[in-house]
């Protein structure tokens, strides 16, 4: 991981730039960097506010061989790695919103973009786009999202150093990745389960076409989200989201 570096200062999408990499065969583990976002992305079409030199913007460029169905595990990695680099840090206590939101005193910090590549059943390349926001005083997130959304500056009330941060989570990052390849995704889930937000407890789930109330279970050998149907039976679902009560 990250033998190759492509660090930009200014970019629409991090993303945008490594899926061109990938094209032009950038091997596995190559790294894009930039110091600001002009159209930075979220999942579901959202857009993700990447401010100069704030945080950090970067995606993974990543050519394992496991079948396509598997890649949303690696984003669960991703989002172990994050929590644990993250808890290291003094009266920091990350939790994971299922499936790879970071929050912070129950305010997001982080987010994770899977965005895949495939070919007859194979994969060709995923990218793991990471946004942390790491320097962003209260005045710095747009109002919109003050109340959901959060910087380690504003919890910690103290600067961080973006490059530090990022190295801590490479190293992390690669060791998972290989304890991944080697294992499996069992290692990860029992690490994913020690921060796992609201384990247990009821939630509001979100599908792409449907919402309702079920209690929150756990993640499945698979990393899928173990909850109940409206009608109470279990179910686990892959593709979900969990939904802020309002
Ligand atoms: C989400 O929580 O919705 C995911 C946010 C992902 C943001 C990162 S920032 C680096 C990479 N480039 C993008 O355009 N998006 C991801």
């Amino acid at each position: 991981i990250a033998k190759k570096v492509i660090h930009l200062e200014t970019v629409e999408s991090t993303q945008t730039i490594a899926h061109q990499a990938a094209r032009e065969n950038s091997p596995h583990g190559t790294i894009v960097v930039a110091d600001e976002q002009t159209m930075g992305r979220g999942r579901m079409n959202r857009s993700w506010h990447s401010s100069k030199e704030k945080g950090i913007w970067l995606s993974i460029l990543l050519r394992p061989e496991i079948p396509p169905n598997h890649a949303s595990q690696l984003t669960l990695v991703t989002a172990t790695v994050l929590a644990e680099v993250l808890s290291k840090i003094e009266n920091v206590e990350p939790l994971i919103k299922w499936p790879n939101d970071i929050l912070l005193n129950r305010k997001k910090t982080a987010g994770i973009l899977t965005e895949m590549q495939s070919e007859q059943d194979q994969i060709q390349y995923i990218l793991i786009g990471i946004g942390l926001n790491v320097n962003h005083s209260i005045h710095d997130l747009n109002e919109d999202i003050q109340s959901k959304a959060t910087s380690l500056r504003i919890e910690t009330e103290k600067e961080w150093s973006v490059k530090d941060i990022i190295q801590k989570l490479l190293i992390a990052f690669e060791t998972a990745y290989d304890a991944y390849m080697e294992d499996g995704f069992a290692p990860t889930k029992k690490k994913w389960e020690n921060y796992g937000f609201k384990i247990g407890e009821n939630i509001a789930i979100k599908t792409f076409n449907d919402k309702w109330q079920g209690k929150f279970l756990g993640i499945s050998d698979e990393g899928a989200l173990l909850t109940e149907s409206k009608d109470g039976t279990p179910v686990k679902l892959y593709s979900a989201e969990i939904d802020w009560f309002t």
